[in-house]
C-alpha cells in the first residue's frame, strides 16, 4: 500500500542523521533526486484510484516537504559543526616543520665573491651562455688558430662554428664594453662549458666570476690590491697572495694568483702538493687590442680583468676533494651547507 510506504519513509526521513557535507548530499540524492525514493512514490501515485488521490496526494506532498526540510536542517548543522571545528584549532600550537632546502654551496660561494667585490664598488652583470665566436674569442684577441677554439675544448652548436657555449665569462667583458662607456667596474658571475673529460678535478660545466675595471690610469698595483683584499675576505686575514707571470690573449701583462694554502697555512701538505700555494685565479691588464676591438681608446683608458673558478674556491673553502659532488645533487652532501645560508 502506498499509504504505508509514505508513512514508513516519513519515519525514516525524520530520523536521518549526517555530519559531513558530503553525507548530507548523499542523502539528498537518495531521497530527493529524480531517481530518489520520494520521486519513486510519486511515480507509484500515478496508478492510485481516483478516490484515494486527494488524500494520498496531500500525504505525498507533506513527505516531500518534510524530506526537503530535514535535508536543509542537516546541511545547516553540518556547516555549523564545521565552523566550530575551525574555531577549535589551536593557532598557538607549534607547526610541524617542513624541511626546507638550502642554498647550493656554489651559490653560497658565488654570492660571497660577488658581495666582496660589491663592497669595493663593483656592480654585477650577466651575459648569455650560448655565445658567438666574437664575444668569446675574436674580440678578446684570440688568434684564429688558438687551441681554445678547437672542437676539443669548445662545445659548438649544430656544428656552426660561430655559435658556441662560452668557455669563459670573459665574454661578458666584451658585452659590457659594448653596453657602456668607461668607467666600467663590474663582476660577471656565470656558468661556463668546456669539452673536458670529467674527473675529480675537472668538469665540463662549471662556474666563474669575472671582474673588469676600466677607467683612467688603472694600474697593475690597483689590481694587486683588489685581489689581496678579496683573498683576505674570502680565506681569512692571514692569507698571503702570490702573482706568477702567465699568458692570456686578452691581458698583457698576465698573471695567475696563488693563495697560501688554506689547509696547511703554507707549510706544504697533500692539498697544495707540498708547495704551500694554491692557484685560484687568472688576471692581468686588459690588452690594448681588446680595448680597441671594443671602441675604447687605449691611450685614454686602461683596465684590469680577473677570472676565477667558483668550484675551485668552494673546494678549498669547504675541503671538498671531488668537483663532481657539486653536480650530483646528493642531499647528504648538500645538507651540510644548510647552515651556511
Ligand atoms: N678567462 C680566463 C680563464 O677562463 C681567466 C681570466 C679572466 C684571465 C680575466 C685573465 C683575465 O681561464
Amino acid at each position: 500500500m502506498l499509504k504505508d510506504k509514505i508513512e514508513a519513509l516519513k519515519a525514516e526521513i525524520a530520523s536521518l542523521k549526517a555530519q559531513k557535507a558530503d553525507e548530507v548530499e548523499a542523502l539528498r540524492i537518495k531521497y530527493l533526486s529524480k531517481k530518489g525514493e520520494v520521486s519513486a512514490l510519486f511515480e507509484e501515485f500515478k496508478t492510485v484510484t481516483p478516490e484515494l488521490k486527494r488524500e494520498l496526494g496531500q500525504k505525498l506532498n507533506e513527505l516531500k516537504s518534510l524530506a526537503q526540510d530535514r535535508i536543509a536542517e542537516l546541511k545547516a548543522m553540518s556547516a555549523a559543526a564545521n565552523a566550530q571545528n575551525r574555531e577549535a584549532i589551536d593557532v598557538s600550537r607549534p607547526a610541524t616543520s617542513a624541511p626546507i632546502g638550502g642554498r647550493h654551496p656554489i651559490s653560497i660561494v658565488k654570492n660571497e665573491i660577488v658581495d666582496i667585490f660589491g663592497r669595493l664598488g663593483f656592480t654585477v652583470a650577466e651575459g648569455p651562455e650560448v655565445e658567438d665566436d666574437w664575444h668569446v674569442f675574436t674580440a678578446l684577441n684570440f688568434p684564429p688558430e688558438h687551441p681554445a677554439r678547437d672542437m676539443q675544448d669548445t662545445f659548438f652548436i649544430n656544428t656552426n662554428p660561430d655559435i658556441l657555449l662560452r668557455t669563459h665569462t670573459s665574454s661578458v667583458q666584451v658585452r659590457e664594453m659594448e653596453r657602456q662607456k668607461p668607467p666600467i667596474r663590474a663582476v660577471f658571475p656565470g656558468r661556463v662549458f668546456r669539452n673536458e673529460a670529467i674527473s675529480a678535478r675537472a668538469h665540463c660545466i662549471f662556474h666563474q666570476v669575472e671582474g673588469l675595471y676600466i677607467a683612467k690610469n688603472v694600474s697593475f698595483a690597483d689590481l694587486k690590491q683588489v685581489l689581496l683584499y678579496f683573498a683576505k675576505e674570502m680565506f681569512g686575514s692571514n692569507v698571503e697572495i702570490r702573482l706568477r707571470p702567465s699568458y692570456f690573449p686578452f691581458t698583457e701583462p698576465s698573471a695567475e694568483m696563488d693563495v697560501s694554502c688554506t689547509l696547511c697555512g703554507g707549510k706544504g701538505c697533500a692539498v697544495c702538493k707540498g708547495s704551500g700555494w694554491l692557484e685560484i685565479l687568472g688576471c692581468g691588464m686588459v690588452d690594448p687590442a681588446v680595448l680597441e676591438n671594443n671602441g675604447i681608446d687605449p691611450k685614454e683608458y686602461s683596465g684590469y680583468a680577473f677570472g676565477m673558478g667558483v668550484e675551485r674556491i668552494a673546494m678549498l673553502r669547504y675541503g671538498v676533494d671531488d668537483i663532481r659532488n657539486f653536480f650530483e645533487n646528493d642531499v647528504r652532501f648538500l645538507q651540510q651547507f644548510q647552515s651556511a645560508l
